[in-house]
């Protein structure tokens, strides 16, 4: 795990930012770049947060780029009333220093796996346009892609459609490219996400580590996911992205299976549903992992663990 490079790109976003937190607090993970596509806010703003919480953690070490304003087809669907207007809904942090890369997000993934000495391991948070174009652009990528660990998808049940989950909804086509690539790929949908639930103890817990980024995580916290308990009746907030760091650090912490997974791209009733097969996995050279289970007391432990132990900057 210690030295396989991994490229982040997210659309923070609450729990993105946890996730970044708990991928930057890391000693053993080796995050190349960061790279923001537009999702729950628009790109102006999830590329600010990026860098807000790299400046959080101390990691102006690692670049930071903006990727794409809006999915491949669809107009962009945001979710602000989940994350805020900021994307950060909760805290406020200074104004960024560490500078947006010049290059553009799309252009940084295709020369970054170009030039790649080893595969490389993309974590994606957020809708797949970036990843979608950089393989559209340039399909010899894939060559340098160890894998690619997604949250993304909903085997049983959606969150903003009965049967689809945010990313994938938000640019279907997009996921469609990069399930379709063949690539390697790990599924960590709603259906593993939906069990890492924030309750009111584990909040507690969170906030009573006392450091800094622990106020800080449980200030993100404490109002995300009122609209997921609501509509979905969930016991706490879903710590969806932090799922795709956990399973970079410990994968034991999840089961999985093999299928196929096709994204549904044209029905306006199921548009981004992720139909998945475990019959066809057979007849694939790379089927799908599918998370199944999850050790959500795992996941948290790694995240108070993390909490407790890495220093905030300076202010
Ligand atoms: O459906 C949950 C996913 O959509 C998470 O990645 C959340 O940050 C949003 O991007
Ligand atoms: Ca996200």
């Amino acid at each position: 795990m210690t030295d396989r490079p991994i490229i982040i790109d997210c659309d923070p976003g609450v729990d993105d930012a946890i996730a970044l937190m708990l991928a930057l607090g890391s000693p053993v993970l080796t995050i190349q770049a960061i790279t923001t596509v537009a999702g729950n806010v628009p790109l102006s703003l999830t590329q600010r947060n990026a860098r807000q919480i790299c400046e959080l953690m101390g990691r102006f070490d690692v670049p930071v780029y903006g990727g794409c304003p809006r999915p491949l087809v669809r107009a962009l669907v945001t979710a602000e009333a989940v994350h805020g207007h900021t994307g950060l809904n909760g805290i406020t942090l200074p104004e960024p220093t560490l500078p947006l890369q010049r290059q553009h997000g799309v252009s940084y993934l295709i020369e970054a796996l170009q030039q790649a000495p080893a595969p490389v391991t993309l974590a994606t948070l957020g809708p797949l346009t970036n990843v979608a174009a950089a393989i559209i652009q340039c399909p010899q990528i894939l060559d340098a892609v160890a894998e690619i660990v997604i949250m993304g998808g909903a085997v049983t049940r959606g969150n903003i459609t009965p049967v689809a989950e945010f990313n994938l909804y938000v640019d279907p086509h997009a996921a469609r490219v990069v399930f379709e690539s063949g690539v390697p790929m790990t599924m960590l949908s709603l259906d593993v996400t939906h069990q890492v639930l924030t309750t009111p103890e584990r909040l507690g817990q969170i906030r009573a580590i006392g450091t800094p980024l622990s106020q800080v995580a449980a200030d993100l916290l404490t109002p995300y996911g009122a609209s997921d308990r609501q509509q979905l009746g969930l016991m706490g907030a879903p710590l969806h992205d932090p799922c795709v760091i956990a399973y970079l650090l410990q994968p034991e912490l999840f089961t999985t299976y093999d299928a196929q997974v096709t994204v549904e791209t044209d029905s306006p009733l199921t548009l981004g549903q992720t139909v998945v097969n475990p019959q066809r996995a057979a007849a694939l050279a790379h089927p799908v992992q599918v998370a199944d289970t999850v050790n959500a007391p795992g996941i948290y432990q790694l995240l108070q663990d993390c909490l407790a132990t890495t220093p905030a900057a300076a202010p």
